[in-house]
Formats: structure tokens, sequence, C-alpha cells
């Protein structure tokens, strides 16, 4: 997807696309220009921007215009990367480990407490901000992890997935000529988000293996029409958690240029190894300006469901809410119920899919290692991204694009995670939110690549 200051791939990552089968949706990697917008009736002459013959007419009739604007922000953007992957591992029957949605439902009474309010009902729409309960437990949920104040009624916000709650962030924060600060890799929605608000999204780039932030950079990043920092950690793809020393860089940055901050905090408790997950709103100085995100979707391993919340001071909250209003105005009030059930059981299940994560990060490392990558531990959340330049490949897409086939195995590209995907090089992403099995299964396919390397197809 072509992002604010690209046309190529990367409008935002996975876009808002929760990655899920064709919930990546929003990403803009890989994206085929004439399947933005293009309907199942609409033929391509109806649908490509520029075609002559939209344009052409019969003597004495009236020239048509384009159906789609080619000025449009996302115009070049097509299907995710996401969703590009998943269709070819399909195809292939291949085991999808491009995909960060888990096999394995979370907790049944969850899912039970959500299925008896569908019962009950009311089935109408839920209170706009989100259900007094879930917010109360949202609130309860900050205390309790991070002792973090939040107002449950000005201070909370109920959105569809984080997703919605990046969105609802950008558009409702910044404004065209603004520009938003991201770490590069990023998740594809966040470049889509601040395209649609006329933002321009500035990268400063991680670089592996250890994919540290240079606080350097993110100072000389900043300009006088920074509007936000927009910060992922837990990090999709990397796998890394902030440290103390970035954090502070960050919240430094923030407070001397005055900075909005988004965070987004999905895998806040899919942290592994004793790292720990420290909200940026709780560093000094920094709670007034910070909207903190998150979802119960990789929570509690129900992708989804797709609730998720944005947290902070009423201002802030304020000025998500007034473009949430317009995009969804509310979320599904049973499924709400049904992450009410969840936060009221505790720490347990929440310790119970971090820990199921932890021991097939293991099997997958594993795995990975045996083939032949060069792997490093990720710090939390889904995923490991590994060099696939041993195989022969220079590039990841190239890489991704074959592995369905020659071996039965699906990968997503690093490169659908920049705004100039060539930064991607031979970095691919494979997912462990997977069951054993499968990650076994997984591993005795890419041994096919230890055979005979998997050669550029260009
Ligand atoms: C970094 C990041 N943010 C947001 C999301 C989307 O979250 P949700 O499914 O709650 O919309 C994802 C999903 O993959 C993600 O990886």
């Amino acid at each position: 997807m072509s992002n604010a200051h690209s046309s190529s791939a990367h409008p935002s990552p996975e876009g808002a696309s929760p990655e899920g089968a064709s919930p990546e949706g929003a990403s803009p990697e890989g994206a085929t220009p004439e399947a933005i917008g293009a309907s199942s009736t609409d033929t391509p002459e109806r649908t490509a921007p520029g075609n002559s013959a939209l344009s052409t007419s019969a003597p004495g009739t009236k020239a048509r215009r384009p159906l789609l604007s080619t000025h449009h922000p996302l115009a070049d953007v097509g299907t995710t990367i996401f969703a590009e992957m998943g269709a070819l591992a399909t195809a292939h029957g291949a085991i999808n480990l491009g995909q960060g949605a888990p096999d394995a439902d979370g907790p049944i009474e969850m899912i039970e407490a959500a299925a008896a309010a569908l019962r009950s009902g009311p089935n109408q729409y839920a209170p706009a901000t989100g259900i007094p309960e879930l917010r109360q437990a949202i609130a309860h949920h900050q205390r309790h992890y991070y002792d973090l104040e939040v107002d449950p009624d000005a201070g909370v916000l109920v959105t569809v997935g984080c997703t919605e709650g990046i969105a609802a962030s950008v558009l409702g924060i910044c404004a065209p000529g603004d520009e938003v600060i991201v770490l590069e890799p990023s998740y594809d929605s966040y470049g889509a988000v601040a395209a649609l608000a006329g933002a321009r999204l500035v990268p400063v780039t991680l670089r592996p293996p250890k994919w540290r932030l240079d606080g350097d950079a993110l100072e000389a990043a900043v300009t006088d029409r920074t509007r936000a920092l927009l910060i992922n950690s837990p990090h999709n793809p990397t796998g890394r958690v902030l440290d103390d020393e970035e954090r502070n860089a960050i919240a430094k940055v923030a407070i001397d240029a005055d900075l909005v901050v988004i965070t987004d905090e999905v895998y806040e408790h899919l942290c592994f190894d004793g790292h720990r997950h420290v909200p940026l709103a709780t560093m000094p100085g920094m709670f007034e300006r910070t909207i903190t995100l998150s979802s119960a979707g990789k929570t509690f391993a129900l992708t989804g469901w797709k609730v998720g919340w944005a947290s902070g001071p009423p201002e802030l909250i304020k000025a998500v809410r007034r473009t949430q209003q317009f995009l969804t105005y509310t979320s599904p009030g049973a499924l709400q119920r049904g992450v009410v059930a969840g936060l009221a059981m505790g720490e347990a299940p929440i310790d119970a899919v971090r820990a199921g994560l932890d021991q097939q990060r293991g099997l997958l490392l594993d795995v990975l290692a045996g083939v032949g990558f060069d792997v490093t531990p990720p710090e939390a959340g889904y995923f490991i991204t590994a060099d696939a330049s041993w195989t022969g490949v220079a590039d990841g897409r190239d890489f991704c694009l074959r592995l369905p086939e020659a071996v039965g195995v699906g990968a997503i590209p690093l490169g659908a995670f920049y705004v100039d995907p060539d930064r991607g090089g031979a970095m691919v992403r494979f997912a462990f939110c997977k069951q054993p099995d499968q990650i076994a299964e997984a591993g005795r396919r890419l041994s096919a690549l230890t055979q005979g390397p998997l050669r550029s197809s260009s």
C-alpha cells in the first residue's frame, strides 16, 4: 500500500489487518491496485483508474469520469500481505505461519458468557463508549497491572479491536500535513490511517538483530510538523519489548516536543524470558499526553472478537471518541460481556495464554534453527523474524511467494512492514501461535529447504 510518502507497499502493516485470514486487511503491503474498491461485479474496465475506456465515449455522448479517484490516499492499495499470503497458503494446502491468529480459541468461560449474552439479549446497540462493566474492568486492569488510574467513564473507550483504536486515534489527533513518527518495521494499518488522515508517516528504522531504538534517530525525526508518536511495544514483527533506555528516549522526545503519544500495546501480556512490558503512560509526564491502546484479541487468544480499548486522559480519549463515533459508533455488546468475564477471571487465563505461546515459541525456534535459519528468540508477541538469504533468495517477498508451493508452509515478508519494502531485504516473519502438531509438521516440511536452496525466481 502506499502511505503518505510512498506509493510502494506500506501505508501501514498488517493492517489493519489483524493478521488473520482476511483480517489483516487494511494493509497496504502487497496490495494490488486493482483490488481496492473493486466489487465482485466490477469489471476491470470499470474499476481501473485511468483506464481510457472510462474516459472516452462515443461521439455525441457525454465524456465519463473514472468512478474511483486516482487521488484517493489508498488508491494504490490492494489486499494486505496477510490476505495475499493467506490465500496462497490455502491454495497450496500450506501450514500458514504467516497469519498472526492462534489456531486454538481462548477461555471457554468467555465464549459461554458471550453466548449467554446473545441469548438473553438485549441484542441492540451497546452504549457508545462501551458497556460500563467493561469500562470498569479495563480501568481495574490498568490499575492492577500498571498502577495507572483511568476514569472508567471519561478515560476509557471500547473500540472494535485495537485496529479501530489506532484508526480513531490517528484520525482524531492528526490534521492534514501533520507527521506521525513510527518505529519501522511497523504494523501496516499505521501507514494506511495516517494516509487517510492526510498525515505523513515518518519511520524511525530499527535494525536487526537487536532491533533497538536509536534515541538520536528518534529525536532527529521530529520536525515542527510532528503531531504524534505511534509506538508499538511489545513490537510486531520484531518481538522486541522496549527497555528502560528506549522508553526514556521516547518520553524525552515526546515531552520536549509536546507530542501526543499513541501506544499500541496489544501484546502487553505476551512477554517471555522475564521481559516486562511497561506502558509509556506510566512514565513521569507521559500519562497526560498518551493514548494507550490494547485489545482482548491477543491477550485471550480470541482475535476474531475484535474487542479493543483506548485509555488515557479524558481530553485525549474525547478526541478518539469524536472520530470513533463516526466509524462504528459502538462494538458488539455480547462480545464485550465475554471480555468482562475474561477480565474477571484474574491473571490465570492470561498467564495460561502466555505459557502456551512460550512453549510454541520454543518449538518454532527449534524448528527454524534446525532447518538452517539464524534465529534470535523474540522477547514477546507471536512472531519470529529470520533472514532467508541462506536459502538463495535476496528478497523476502520472493521467498514467501514461493514457499507455500515449494514446501507447503506460509510466511510473511518483512518488507511489508516498511515504507520502502526493499528495506525488508530477505527478512521474513513466522508466527508461532499455532498448535504444537502444526509447528512440528511445518518443521518436517521446511526441512526440504536443507536439501537444496529455494533460489530466486527472478
Ligand atoms: C501491532 C498490532 N496492533 C494491532 C493489531 C490489531 O489488533 P485487533 O485485532 O485487536 O484489531 C495487531 C494484530 O495483528 C497487531 O499486531
